[in-house]
């Protein structure tokens, strides 16, 4: 009886699951890895064209999260050709308030009368150009922000419910692998959920400070890194591994 049940728990580790199992756990494996590869192309087609060059830089995460706000028509004219009609003290309320998203409750108090004062003399003759006039002012202060609080909002619930059910699958999965210290098969089994957590914080971070674009990366590369371990290992062991008497949750 007692023997019985010793090989009763025997088949618990993935080099002697039965055919049909391997092949569930196999096929999920594998449709998830590529699920992984057209992610990647994914953040290659997005993220990586920011800057205008192929590949995944930090100007380009900081361009998608935070944006590029020094690129508005505003900023460059007075930094660049319009330097020499306002006093550095002017330049810089100018380029913070375009930096802040211009707000528009500014305009009246702090922005227009630095306008009327250096610029209207020109630029009130000039009707495609006149920002003494509000459109205008707006339509060349207009900088990209970056992804919008809602569509990051909705990519983090996306990431945190979808991610983490196929965090669990590869970790349970893995799991059943023999072999491998106990307290570094726990680690790689947390890694893409701790991964997950600090690419997704890092996102929104970085939507404020663009220096956090180092964990956005990191982030994403430290899950898939922990996840493809875990599958490689998986599959060995189910289709190369002879199977060993071992109970891979009890042992290991
Ligand atoms: C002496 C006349 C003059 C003054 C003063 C002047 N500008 Fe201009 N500004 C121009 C002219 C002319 C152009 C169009 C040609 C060019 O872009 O250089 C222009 C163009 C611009 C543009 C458009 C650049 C683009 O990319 O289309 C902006 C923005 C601008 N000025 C902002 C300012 C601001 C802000 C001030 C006040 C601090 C100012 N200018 C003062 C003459 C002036």
């Amino acid at each position: 009886m007692e023997k019985n049940n010793n090989q009763g728990m025997n088949w618990l580790n993935l080099t002697k699951l039965t055919l049909p199992v391997k092949v569930l756990f196999t096929s999920y494996l594998l449709i998830s890895s590529l699920g992984f590869i057209v992610a990647g192309v994914l953040i290659l087609l997005t993220h990586g064209l920011y800057d205008g060059k192929f590949g995944v830089s930090i100007d380009d995460i900081v361009y998608s999260y935070y944006g590029k706000r020094d690129g508005s028509k505003l900023e460059v004219a007075l930094r660049g050709s319009m330097k020499p009609y306002a006093t550095e003290e002017e330049r810089k309320i100018l380029i913070d308030w375009v930096r802040r998203g211009a707000p528009d409750e500014e305009i009246d108090k702090k922005i227009m009368p630095i306008i009327q004062k250096r610029c209207a003399s020109c630029h009130s003759q000039m009707p495609e150009l006149d920002i003494t006039k509000k459109e205008v002012l707006k339509q060349m202060a207009e900088v990209d922000t970056g992804i919008s609080i809602s569509r990051l909002t909705k990519l983090s619930h996306i990431h945190l419910f979808g991610m983490s059910f196929i965090f669990m699958f590869i970790g349970f999965i893995f799991s059943f692998s023999i072999g491998i210290n106990r307290i570094l098969k726990s680690v790689l089994i947390a890694v893409p959920f701790v991964f997950q957590f600090i690419d997704i914080l890092a996102w929104w971070l970085t939507k404020f400070l663009p220096w956090f674009a180092w964990f956005v990366i990191a982030g994403g590369f430290g899950y898939f890194v922990a996840s493809w371990i875990m599958i490689v290992i998986s599959l060995y062991q189910m289709w190369f591994m002879k199977p060993v008497n071992k109970n891979s949750w009890l042992w290991d």
